[in-house]
């Protein structure tokens, strides 16, 4: 069994990857470390703190982390258009989770675990790299601590989903996203080149919908939303990508992803249209080692069934 810490902006692909997550029984979850991105870090703590409780696993502590980038003094920019005002696409309906957040933060809650279990501890990260950020510059030695980073975010093959350059993780929080990929962690990337051929198809909908349960319709109705917003965008995809869950999906079994090493950097112009914009650096550059494992391929036939099969 892995060691898991989540770290979430959630969001509605969150929430699934969260189900997916809790519903595994290769992973341990340890804690739920919440930050901006999607929404406030106040909503995105409040929306885990319910999907949590939906899930039936209150044991699990959530506690908050960043609200503004690593290096800026505002945020970038929320993606409420996509998620809802909520970040549920409505499907929170005003509840107020029972519980509230740890008083740690979410750095000092990633150190103190993989402090106390070095080598064990995988950090699935699901939103901007701010709390991977903070956790490093206030530890160095976590880097050689952890067993290994799965992050969702950026791409080298395709383009941007916020900009035709750059993927929304990344682009809300460039300068930590360029420390933590310079900073020796062992990185997994599951970028775009890997998630937009993941979709979850809109008629996959009903299987939930026939499970009727509170946890079925909560997540198939927040689905429901993430689904239009991704055809106002993208007309005729018939479906949302499913981005955060393959990173969860990629810590059960790697082998739903074709990965290669590759030396990968972060656009962190200011001004530049291709802030946030993540590339990979021809390897005749002897001085640019590989610094990521990048997802270049994708079985996703084989990772929907496993997805579906178990998230709701
Ligand atoms: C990523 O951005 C967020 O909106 C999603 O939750 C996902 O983590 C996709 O680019
Ligand atoms: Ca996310």
């Amino acid at each position: 069994m892995k060691s898991i810490i989540l770290d979430v902006d959630t969001g509605i692909d969150d929430t699934m990857a969260i189900a997916y997550a809790a519903h595994s029984p290769e992973l341990q979850l340890l804690g739920l470390t919440t930050l901006f991105g999607n929404v406030s870090v106040e909503e995105s703590t409040r929306n885990s703190l319910y999907v949590l409780e939906m899930l039936g696993r209150e044991e699990v502590e959530v506690y908050a982390g960043a609200g503004k980038p690593f290096a800026r003094d505002n945020v970038l920019g929320y993606a409420k258009h996509v998620h809802g005002e909520d970040g549920l696409g409505g499907a929170l309906q005003d509840a107020i989770p029972k519980r509230t957040a740890g008083s740690m933060t979410a750095a000092q809650f990633m150190i103190n675990q993989v402090r106390s279990k070095p080598g064990e501890v995988t950090i699935i990260a699901v939103g901007p790299m701010t709390n991977l950020a903070l956790a490093i510059q206030a530890d160095p030695e976590f880097v050689t601590l952890v067993d290994q980073v799965v992050i969702m975010g950026g791409s080298v093959t395709v383009k941007g989903n916020v900009s035709p350059y750059a993927e929304a993780n990344i682009r809300s929080d460039p300068e930590a996203a360029k420390y933590v990929f310079q900073s020796g962690l062992p990185i997994t990337l599951v970028g775009l080149d890997v998630t937009m051929k993941t979709l979850l198809p809109r008629t996959r909908l009903q299987e939930w919908r026939n499970k009727d349960t509170k946890l079925s319709q909560f997540v198939a109705d927040a689905a429901d939303f993430y689904m239009n917003a991704y055809e106002t965008w993208n007309p005729g995809i018939g479906g949302c990508a499913l981005h955060d869950p393959l990173a969860v999906g990629m810590v059960i079994d790697p082998s739903f992803c074709r990965t290669e090493a590759m030396h990968v950097e972060v656009d962190v112009g200011e001004g530049s249209p291709s802030l946030g914009r993540t590339y990979a650096v021809e390897q005749t550059d002897s001085t640019k080692s590989p610094n990521i494992n990048v997802c270049l391929e994708v079985d996703a036939e084989r990772f929907l069934e496993h997805f579906m099969n178990r998230t709701v």
